[in-house]
C-alpha cells in the first residue's frame, strides 16, 4: 500500500492552490462581510475544470478522480471556506447524482454545462419541518399528464440565490415517506419558482443561502431523475459523496488555521521569547498538526472507496464525523494562540473558527452521522 498523490494529482494541487492564493484568498474577508455570492469566482472554477471535477470530460467535466476532487475543495476551502462550499455542492449534490442517475439527454441538457461551470446548480431537499428528517419532506409533486406540479418550501438552500437549476426532492404521497419521493431537475426560471433573500449566518456567508418557494411550477417528466419513488434513495446516495466533500472543506479550514498559528506562534513574543518556544503551545501545535492528518487520511480513504464503485457511506460518513469535530479543535486551538488577536477581525482565524462550525450541521449533523456509520457497522 502506497500513500502518495500520484504526478497528476500533484500538479492539479499545485495549480489549485496558485488559483487559490491568486484568485480566491483576496476576496475571501471582503465576501464574508458583505455576502455577496461570488459568481464570478464560480465562472473561473468552471473553466478551470472545477465545476465538474470528477465528471467524465465527454460530459463537460474535469474526468478526475475522488481524491483529486478532495484536494480541489481542501485548496479553496484552505483561503476560502465560502467559495469550497459553493463548489462542493456544485460538484458532489447536483454533477453527480445526474452523473449516476442521469439519463443522456439530462446530461446532455443539465450536467455539461454545470460541469462547464455555465450554470450553477443547488441541491434542494431540507424543509422547515424536514431536516435530518429528511424522508418527512412535505413538498408535493403531483402528476398532471406528462408533467409535474411542484409545490412546498425549502429552506437552508445553499447557492439557492443563484442557481440556475435546482435538483428538487418533492413526494408524490408524504404518507408514503420515502417511498413516495422523486427528484426533479427544476431550472430556476420556471412559472411558480421563487426564492427569499441572503440568509447571513455565522459563516461561510456568501454562500447563497436561502429559501425556494414552488407553487403550480410545471417540470416536464423528462426532468425526472431516476424513476418514480427513487428520489430518497438518490437523495441518501448523493449524501454519501457530498460529505466526502464537506470532510475535504473541513481539512482546508484546518489547515488553513494551523499554518497561521505556526507562523504566529514563531514570531508573537511573551516573556522574552517566541510563544513557540513554549511546550504548551507546541503541544497545541502537536494535536493540531496530527489531528489535520488522520482527518486528512480518513478523507482520502473516502474518496478512494467511492472510485472502487462499492458502497461507501461508512467511510463517507467517518471522514465527515472526524474532520468536522477536529476543525472545530484545531479552529479554537489556533484562535487560543492567538490570544486577544485572535478574537479581532484582524486575523483570519476568527473566520476560520466561524466557517468550521457549519461542517458539523450541513449535509448531516454529527449525530446523524453517528447513526449512518452505527447502522453500516451493525449491518456489516
Ligand atoms: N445509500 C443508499 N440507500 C440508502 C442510504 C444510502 N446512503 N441510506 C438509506 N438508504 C435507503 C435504505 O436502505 C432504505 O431502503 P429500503 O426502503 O429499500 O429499505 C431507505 O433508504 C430508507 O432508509 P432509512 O430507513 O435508513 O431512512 P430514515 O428515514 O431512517 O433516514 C437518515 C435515514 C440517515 C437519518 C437520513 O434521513 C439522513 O441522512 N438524514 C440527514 C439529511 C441530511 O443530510 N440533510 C442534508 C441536507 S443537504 C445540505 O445540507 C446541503 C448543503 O447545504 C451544503
Amino acid at each position: 500500500m502506497r500513500i502518495q498523490l500520484n504526478e497528476e494529482q500533484r500538479l492539479l494541487q499545485d495549480s489549485v492552490r496558485r488559483f487559490a492564493e491568486g484568485e480566491v484568498a483576496p476576496r475571501a474577508k471582503a465576501i464574508d462581510e458583505s455576502g455577496e455570492f461570488p459568481r464570478d469566482f464560480f465562472r473561473l472554477a468552471g473553466e478551470l475544470g472545477l465545476a465538474g471535477v470528477a465528471v467524465p470530460e465527454r460530459w463537460g467535466g474535469a474526468g478526475m478522480d475522488t481524491v483529486s476532487y478532495c484536494l480541489v475543495i481542501e485548496a479553496i476551502s484552505r483561503v476560502c471556506a465560502t467559495s469550497g462550499v459553493i463548489l462542493s455542492v456544485n460538484n458532489s449534490l447536483v454533477c453527480d447524482p445526474i452523473l449516476q442517475f442521469g439519463n443522456d439527454a439530462q446530461k446532455e441538457e443539465f450536467l455539461m454545462p454545470l460541469a462547464a461551470g455555465k450554470i450553477l446548480g443547488c441541491f434542494a431537499l431540507t424543509e422547515p419541518g424536514a431536516g435530518s428528517d429528511a424522508a418527512a419532506l412535505r413538498a408535493t409533486a403531483t402528476r398532471d399528464g406528462d408533467e409535474y406540479v411542484l409545490n412546498g418550501n425549502k429552506v437552508f438552500i445553499t447557492n439557492g440565490t443563484d442557481a440556475d437549476v435546482a435538483l428538487v426532492f418533492a413526494s408524490v404521497d408524504p404518507e408514503k415517506r420515502h417511498k413516495g419521493i422523486s427528484a426533479f431537475l427544476v431550472p430556476c426560471d420556471v412559472p411558480g419558482f421563487s426564492r427569499g433573500g441572503h440568509e447571513y449566518k455565522l459563516g461561510v456567508n456568501a454562500s447563497g443561502t436561502t429559501e425556494l418557494a414552488f407553487s403550480d411550477c410545471r417540470v416536464p417528466e423528462r426532468f425526472r431523475l431516476g424513476e418514480e419513488g427513487e428520489g430518497f434513495k438518490i437523495a441518501m446516495r448523493t449524501l454519501d459523496g457530498g460529505r466526502i466533500g464537506i470532510a475535504a472543506q473541513a481539512v482546508g479550514i484546518a489547515q488553513s488555521a494551523f499554518e497561521e498559528a505556526l507562523h504566529y506562534a514563531g514570531e508573537r513574543e511573551q516573556f522574552g521569547k517566541p510563544i513557540a518556544s513554549f511546550q504548551a503551545i507546541q503541544f497545541y501545535l502537536a494535536d493540531m498538526s496530527t489531528e489535520i492528518d488522520a482527518g486528512r487520511l480518513l478523507t482520502w480513504k473516502a474518496a478512494w472507496a467511492k472510485d472502487t464503485k462499492k458502497r461507501y457511506t461508512l467511510e463517507a460518513a467517518q471522514a465527515k464525523l472526524f474532520t468536522s469535530e477536529m476543525a472545530q479543535k484545531v479552529t479554537n486551538k489556533a484562535l487560543q494562540i492567538h490570544g486577544g488577536y485572535g478574537y479581532t477581525k484582524e486575523y483570519n482565524v476568527e473566520r476560520y473558527f466561524r466557517d468550521a462550525r457549519i461542517t458539523e450541521i450541513y449535509e448531516g449533523t454529527s449525530e446523524i452521522q453517528k447513526l449512518v456509520i452505527a447502522a453500516a457497522i451493525l449491518d456489516a
